[in-house]
């Protein structure tokens, strides 16, 4: 199966990002036919600073690989190495209805947040579509806010195969429903937008610092809590074992501890599966030729096979004999 999926390099990627999408990119390239890519293009709507785009790119490329994606059964690229995704985006938006657009919450969302929009900002959904049909993809792993723009892909296929004739494959979200929307430090969705982020690949000390401060109730300590309804519960559970778990659940169900003491075994579990994850980034950070070469290599294969999914296009819209 043809597995797709893009992140974008906005800054260093967050236990959101990892739990919700990459964990996934991981775990399907084993047995599919993994693409993924680092979405520069999409980050222009945001990182309008040159140097910090390039370093971004990098970052997120040696975070990938340190955690674990493996070029050699996943195709690894970066999105605006493959310049056939740029033009099918175009004749894509020439069929996108703006009433489509308008309703997309990331849009609105920030729009409500002051953030002036541009046209690249208002039509990113289309692009995102570009990316997943360019690709012929299946299944597209991501965390819950990326549902609506991949219906938004839907949308766009079925009309476009309804007008020129069956052109492109149909693809579906694939969103796991634990991890689907991971709590940030105040108990909101993690993101970059809203402060509330504990990042990867962050200094060990500082994110213990962090996890201290993760906000909490202020019922007292003798009185049982609901673990299900806890963001540090649910945090905590992304690292721990199920025996560790089960542990914390029993001492929320029977009251009578403090938040301080999840908060350590929180940064106990975060940093035993982190530390050895440090150690190869920096590895890899020492080897910058391997990156490049899987991203070059990356780039040729996804070039292949979007060349491909291009000309169909072209053929079924009339622009190419
Ligand atoms: P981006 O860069 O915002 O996020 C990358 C992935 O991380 C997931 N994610 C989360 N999952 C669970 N809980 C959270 N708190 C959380 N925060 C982020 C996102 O759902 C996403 O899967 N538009 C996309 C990038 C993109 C793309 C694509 C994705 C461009 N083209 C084509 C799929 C297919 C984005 O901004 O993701």
């Amino acid at each position: 199966m043809r597995v797709l999926s893009g992140i974008q390099p906005t800054g260093r990627f967050h236990w959101g990002n990892y739990f919700g999408a990459i964990k996934q990119y991981i775990e399907l390239q084993y047995e599919n036919d993994g693409f993924y890519f680092i979405a520069d293009l999409h980050a222009l709507t945001t990182v309008r600073e040159p140097t910090v785009l390039r370093a971004n790119v990098r970052d997120a490329a040696l975070d990938l690989l340190a955690l674990g994606l493996d070029p050699t059964r996943a195709t690894l690229f970066v999105q605006s190495h493959v310049p056939e995704v740029s033009e099918l985006y175009w004749i894509l938006m020439t069929g996108a209805p703006l009433g489509l657009l308008e309703r997309c919450v990331a849009f609105k969302d920030k729009e409500a947040r002051g953030i002036k929009a541009d046209a690249g900002l208002f039509t990113y959904p289309v692009l995102m579509a570009a990316d997943i049909l360019a690709y012929d993809s299946q299944c597209v792993p991501v965390g819950e806010d990326q549902n609506q723009h991949i219906e938004v892909c839907r949308d766009l296929a079925r009309s476009f195969n309804a007008h020129y004739g069956e052109t492109f494959v149909m693809p579906s979200a694939r969103i796991l429903k634990e991890t689907a929307k991971v709590p940030g430090t105040d108990g909101q969705k993690m993101s970059k937008s809203y402060g509330n982020v504990l990042a990867l690949f962050e200094d060990a000390k500082e994110l213990r610092k962090k996890i201290m401060r993760i906000s909490t109730d202020s019922r007292p300590m003798e009185e049982a809590k609901d673990p299900e309804t806890d963001h540090l519960y649910q945090l905590y559970s992304l690292f721990a074992t199920d025996e560790q778990r089960l542990e914390v659940r029993d001492m929320y169900l029977r009251g009578g501890f403090g938040y301080g003491e999840i908060k350590k075994r929180l940064a106990d579990v975060a940093d035993n599966f982190l530390e050895p994850l440090r150690k190869k980034r920096q590895e890899l950070a020492s080897n910058p030729e391997t990156v490049d070469r899987a991203l070059a290599s990356g780039a040729r294969r996804a070039r292949t096979v979007a060349s491909d999914v291009l000309a169909r296009v072209q053929k079924a819209c009339g622009i190419k004999p």
